[in-house]
């Protein structure tokens, strides 16, 4: 593992970085209830339910308690005293993990282990934008599949797991989870698929016929190495399909134009559905998950359909980028990926390399003191 100098920050490079970051910076219920226990906070009135599991507000408690521990030294000694993911499971394979973030706890974020139509339909509270980036149908993870045989990455450094769909159950896979994701919505929240122009299609009827969506628009972000081929022209976009739950003249949907995005003559900002700025992701020579996106798209999508303290949900995980991005911006987290691998890495990257770097922002500027978790 790798610190940078001055930041905090330190790199995932080898699988062991990773499991050594999520040793220190993971508590499990037992744990947490036995810290308790010493601390004295478990002897108090309301004894046992401050932190048990099946209560009514049992999330708030478990954070709260975990949070007071921390306040008060107790909680484990560790070289990043700042966050600490909460799991049920174990650090091998996380079934559910929620974050904890002093000061002020600003990033509520929580992931799950399971099936993204599972993912949604257990939300606490209606979404407000759901980013969802589905696996391709392409062969994933499988040997001399069509995907290794293309790109034939080297993948030494990658994470496995990757859970690929069956391309012969593409159509009814998808139609299950979209279903699930409209159902998720608040009025006026948004959907937005990033697929290859071939599955766009797909999710746009499923979206509309079976969900009841409403389309918005279909942004092409050119990929700046397309997929090489001789015989049809070179798959060279992704495709972000935004659909919306209710009219697109719903008071309730909120659009603000990216900053970033070209201007026209006068000045005002010409938010175009054809976005050519958007790097591929790379970590050169650090840990990977497959399949990234590069968190500049989904920062635009994030930004530009929600506001601060709203709720997001990215119900395939992957290498956690929505999640990354909604620390960053200041909007509230539910994850999921069937591959605890995913779960793991998306937790180590946040204990490692994105809080370490967040944090003198946060602590300078407090600009999440309105998502303060009461005590
Ligand atoms: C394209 S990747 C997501 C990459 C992510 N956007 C990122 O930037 O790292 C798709 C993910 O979906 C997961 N997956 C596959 N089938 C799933 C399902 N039914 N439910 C939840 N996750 C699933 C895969 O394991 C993989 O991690």
């Amino acid at each position: 593992m790798t610190r940078q100098p001055g930041t905090g920050v330190r790199e995932l490079r080898t699988a062991a970085d990773l499991l050594r970051t999520l040793e220190s910076g993971c508590y499990t219920l037992p744990e947490l209830y036995q810290l308790a226990e010493r601390a004295g906070l478990a002897d108090r009135a309301d004894g046992r339910r401050i932190i048990q599991d099946g209560q009514e507000q049992y999330k708030r408690r478990i954070r709260s308690a975990l949070q007071s521990l921390r306040r008060q030294g107790r909680a484990r000694q560790d070289d990043d005293q700042s966050a600490a993911w909460l799991i049920e499971g174990t650090t091998a394979r996380p079934r559910r993990a929620l974050l904890l973030w002093l000061p002020g706890d600003p990033g509520q974020a929580e992931l799950v282990l399971g099936a993204a139509a599972t993912v949604l339909a257990q939300a606490d509270e209606p979404i407000d934008l759901i980013v969802a980036d589905p696996p391709y149908a392409l062969g994933r993870g499988e040997h001399r599949s069509a995907y290794r045989r293309t790109y034939g990455r080297d993948h030494s450094q990658v994470l496995g797991g990757y859970i690929d769909v069956d391309p012969a159950a593409y159509a009814d896979w998808t139609a299950e989870w979209i279903a699930a994701a409209g159902a998720a919505l608040r009025p006026g929240g948004y959907l937005a698929v990033i697929t290859g122009g071939q599955q766009a299609a797909r999710v746009q009827v499923a979206a509309e016929d079976i969900a009841g969506l409403t389309y918005v628009n279909s942004i092409a972000v050119k990929r700046p190495f397309g997929l090489y081929s001789t015989r049809r022209y070179v798959h060279a976009h992704h495709r972000v399909t935004l659909m919306t739950r209710g009219p697109l003249d719903s008071p309730q949907r909120v659009f603000d134009r990216p900053t970033e995005m070209p201007r026209g003559r006068t000045g005002q900002i010409y938010a175009v559905d054809v976005w050519t700025d958007i790097p591929d992701e790379r970590r050169p020579g650090l840990l990977r998950y497959d399949n990234a996106l590069h968190p500049a798209l989904v920062s635009r999508l994030v930004r530009s359909t929600t506001r601060r303290g709203d709720l997001v949900c990215d119900p395939f995980l992957g290498s956690g980028t929505t999640l990354v991005t909604c620390l960053s911006e200041g909007r509230r987290f539910l994850g999921g990926d069937l591959n605890p691998e995913a779960l793991r890495f998306a937790m180590g990257r946040v204990l490692a390399e994105i809080i370490p770097a967040l944090r003198p922002a946060v602590e300078q500027l407090a600009l999440f003191d309105a998502h303060e978790v009461p005590a």
